[in-house]
């Protein structure tokens, strides 16, 4: 087979074309760098445009009460304390001048009647939080992100794939990608690399992401020898699409239970008010509250109050309940639960959603102005991946850099929504700064390895030699079949042991495989290549979520019900790949300094002492 490879040289390679590559590329380019971004699918199709309902800073423009310091407290807080307070710090002092740059580079905002940035209401944020575009944020930053780049510079490789990232004396030195239309062969030279190829979910049978997301920008940085972190913290939406089953899994904003949206039970019971954790009851209303005049008022900013409507609490909550609701026989008619937001008026509702209004009345045949949707967990963010040093984004990899989803830290066992846009922008940009920082002082490119890059070649393209094997689809179905059984929202002992065994026999089978039919346009070839990556990633949450024995967050094990803040208070699971295997221990962030911890709320931390 015809092994010839292009070649490629960059300052900086970024591999991702989501909001934080975007925001790092433009940044790493605007300090002089070289840049050649990498991205697996068409520019503008990455999962930053699922973050559909706003993006979170501090600008106070609903509520003169917030701040960066409120910002802080209620990540830390959402996060159940496991987040890196360092970056948790940066991120809520930073994100409204990110805000403000993305208006200075044409993002049109929604307004208030007065012409500022209009900020709507989100789980777990005191106020009302999120800058937003409609129910198109994530799309709109994209677009705005797209725009400054181009005009900065970068030399964009659309529908490439990296399989591999080359070190020499223990810096990363460049990395090994195909394209996927014409499954040409390429080599890029970096002096240092950014990863910001977003998350995992498409390990999971119903999620939220599309196919691009499997996980290998998690797998590249794992195993090139980076420490990977939180990995057993995944996040499922409490609202996404049940029905038709075709659309299983699609993203039903948060912004719908942000402008008013209630959930009920298959008996017309608001049954979130069971559902308020202790650590929030001062916050969210504790006794059912009939009309819907209470919620428009506080979602509409009028009513100036910190307490919340329930459905507003952090999505590990609200999840749970749905899950439970169903658990006890009263979920809605295809499994979930009723989201209704039809007591607002039509036209608010079209303005404000505009595209769940289309999503339902196309996909589902439901006009949400006048009847509840039907909606339920999906998977939808990992707030585990590549540890970073909390200043510049750099792995325990010299030389390789992370931003985003890739990146763990900010979010710790919890992200609340709204915190990945305002995430992708802050760290995106500080990656794109220090990795243009870090190619300065690198000399020349390194050569690479030939045996190496022919070792890269040879597995590469073993699926398409095969003359017998299993068709990778089937191998890629039964994994996200099994995560999402014994992976999933509710964890035990014996389903993760038994996840793990199935990643054995899967890893064997994905070995296997055969995707007969050429190098141009060939899913099944692409497929074949992806499974490596989505049994690493999918071990390392199995394995991780094994070793925690509580609950917190986005993990939840039924034997380990509660949170053990004395035991599992301060530790984050750390994994590497030693010698070709997975090793597993803790580590803990650095003591949070007194000012900061002061802000904290201190019977949260009371309870953590115990
Ligand atoms: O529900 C949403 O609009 C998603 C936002 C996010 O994940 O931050």
């Amino acid at each position: 087979m015809d092994k010839s490879y292009s070649e490629w040289d960059f300052d900086v390679v970024v591999i991702g074309a989501g909001g934080a590559g975007l925001r790092a590329a433009i940044e790493a380019s605007s300090n002089g760098a070289k840049v050649g971004m990498i991205s697996k699918s068409m520019l503008g199709k990455a999962h930053t445009v699922m973050a559909e309902g706003g993006a979170a800073a501090a600008l106070a423009n609903k509520d003169h009460r917030d701040s960066w310091k409120i910002h802080f407290r209620d990540t830390m807080k959402g996060g159940k304390y496991l987040s890196d307070w360092r970056m948790a710090k940066v991120h809520a002092q930073q994100a409204p001048d990110r805000i403000r740059e993305l208006e200075q580079w044409g993002a049109v905002f929604d307004r208030t009647p007065e012409g500022k940035t209009s900020q709507r209401n989100f789980g777990g944020h005191t106020y009302p939080r999120l800058a937003h575009i409609g129910d198109a944020t994530g799309l709109e930053l994209i677009r705005t992100l797209q725009q400054r780049g181009i005009h900065t510079g970068m030399e964009v490789f659309m529908e490439y794939t990296v399989r591999h990232l080359f070190k020499k004396d223990g810096r990363v030195v460049g990395c090994f990608a195909y394209n996927r239309s014409d499954g040409s062969l390429h080599l890029f030279r970096a002096k240092s690399i950014v990863l910001a190829t977003g998350g995992i979910t498409r390990c999971w049978e119903v999620c939220s992401g599309s196919w691009e997301y499997t996980g290998e920008g998690h797998a590249l940085a794992y195993w090139t020898g980076a420490e990977m972190g939180d990995m057993e913290f995944v996040q499922f939406h409490p609202t996404g699409m049940i029905w038709p089953p075709s659309v299983k899994g699609i993203l039903v904003t948060e912004g719908v239970r942000g402008e008013g949206g209630m959930l009920t039970n298959s008996e017309g019971k608001r049954f979130m008010f069971d559902y308020v954790p202790e650590m929030y009851r001062e916050e969210f209303a504790d006794t059912e509250v009939e009309s819907s005049e209470w919620v428009k008022e506080v979602v509409s900013g009028k009513l100036a109050t910190k307490r919340r409507p329930p459905e507003l609490l952090t999505r590990d909550v609200v999840a749970k309940a749905i899950n439970s609701e169903k658990a006890e026989g009263r979920a809605s008619e295809h499994g979930g639960a009723y989201l209704d937001i039809s007591w607002r008026k039509s036209e608010e509702i079209k303005k404000k959603l505009p595209g769940m209004y289309h999503q339902f009345m196309e996909l589902a045949a439901v006009d949400i102005t006048k009847e509840p949707m039907e909606v339920g967990p999906t998977a939808h963010y990992v707030m585990g991946g590549v540890r970073v040093d909390p200043i510049t984004q750099e792995t325990s990899v010299p030389g390789l850099f992370a931003a985003g989803e890739a990146a763990t830290g900010l979010h710790g066992a919890n992200r609340l929504g709204g915190n990945s846009l305002s995430d992708l922008i802050t760290f995106g940009k500080i990656a794109g700064e220090h990795a243009a920082m870090s190619a300065s002082q690198v000399g020349s490119f390194e050569e690479i390895d030939e045996e190496e890059i022919d070792t890269v070649i040879t597995e590469m393209l073993e699926p398409l030699g095969r003359e017998e094997g299993e068709n990778p689809a089937k191998v890629v179905e039964d994994l996200r079949v099994m995560m999402q059984n014994k992976v999933g929202i509710i964890r035990t002992r014996e389903l993760l042991e038994e996840a793990l065994d199935d990643l054995d026999d899967l890893e064997v089978r994905g070995k296997n495989t055969m995707s007969p039919g050429g190098r141009v346009y060939n899913p099944g070839w692409h497929q074949a290549l992806e499974i490596a990556a989505m049994i690493d990633v999918s071990r390392m949450c199995a394995l991780s979520a094994l070793m925690r024995e509580e609950s917190r967050g986005g993990h939840t094990r039924d034997d380990f019900p509660s949170p053990d803040n004395s035991k599992w208070g301060n530790l984050n699971s750390r994994i590497k790949q030693v010698d070709g295997k997975m090793e597993f221990d803790y580590t803990s962030y650095p003591p949070i300094p007194d000012d900061l911890r002061n802000l904290l709320d201190s019977e949260d931390l009371m309870e953590e002492e115990e």
